[in-house]
């Protein structure tokens, strides 16, 4: 029953988003998007439609439980950081990291998703409402390196559309590379 709710509170909040007055959101402790857990067989085809390559660095916003970041490690050999804003989050991801065994390949960090450094990025993950992807966009193209790659678990940002799609699962995931010389 909570993980039904659980998925139905993202649509629910796009369709809140999308009517005509577009009132901010309110998911309580200063978050933008509801706590929403990506699937694990999600989170794999996320990190390989991202073609995440052992000693990248992977860096999910709002990273939740930190599933995507301990998955880069784990499984692809990636450097794994999580920025949330939800103290709880943090602690629970540095808990399932350590019980992973991936806790000196990971670093989770509660912070602001929108003053998160992510320069060092070879992907950055995302699982946030398309608001939120529309607002990060700027920063994304001013400051990541051309060749990275952004993987979104559902939402596209309004302005550039992905390189690719797919459909595990049912869900949608979008993949864009950062381009050379300008975006
Ligand atoms: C939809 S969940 C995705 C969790 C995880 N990435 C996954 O896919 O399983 C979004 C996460 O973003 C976090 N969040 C929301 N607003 C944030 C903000 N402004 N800065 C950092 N994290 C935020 C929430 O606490 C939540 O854990």
């Amino acid at each position: 029953m909570v993980a039904a709710l659980h998925w139905l509170a993202l649509p629910a909040a796009v369709a809140c988003w999308s009517c005509q007055s577009r009132p901010a959101l309110d998911f309580g402790a200063g978050l933008d998007v509801p706590y929403v857990q990506t699937s694990p067989s999600v989170v794999h085809a996320m990190l390989e439609l991202a073609h995440v390559r052992p000693g990248e660095t992977v860096i999910d916003l709002g990273c939740g439980d930190g599933r995507i970041v301990i998955a880069a490690a784990k499984d692809f050999h990636a450097h794994g950081i999580g920025y949330d804003l939800d103290p709880l989050r943090i602690s629970e991801a540095r808990a399932n990291a350590a019980a992973a065994g991936v806790s000196s390949q990971t670093e989770f960090i509660q912070q602001d998703l929108f003053q998160a450094p992510i320069w060092k990025a070879d992907v950055v993950s995302v699982f946030l409402l398309p608001p939120v992807m529309d607002r990060l966009l700027p920063r994304l193209r001013s400051e990541l390196s051309p060749g990275t790659r952004i993987v979104s678990h559902s939402f596209l940002f309004h302005a550039w559309p992905p390189d690719k799609a797919i459909h595990p699962e049912g869900r949608t995931l979008y993949l864009w590379t950062m381009p050379a010389g300008g975006k």
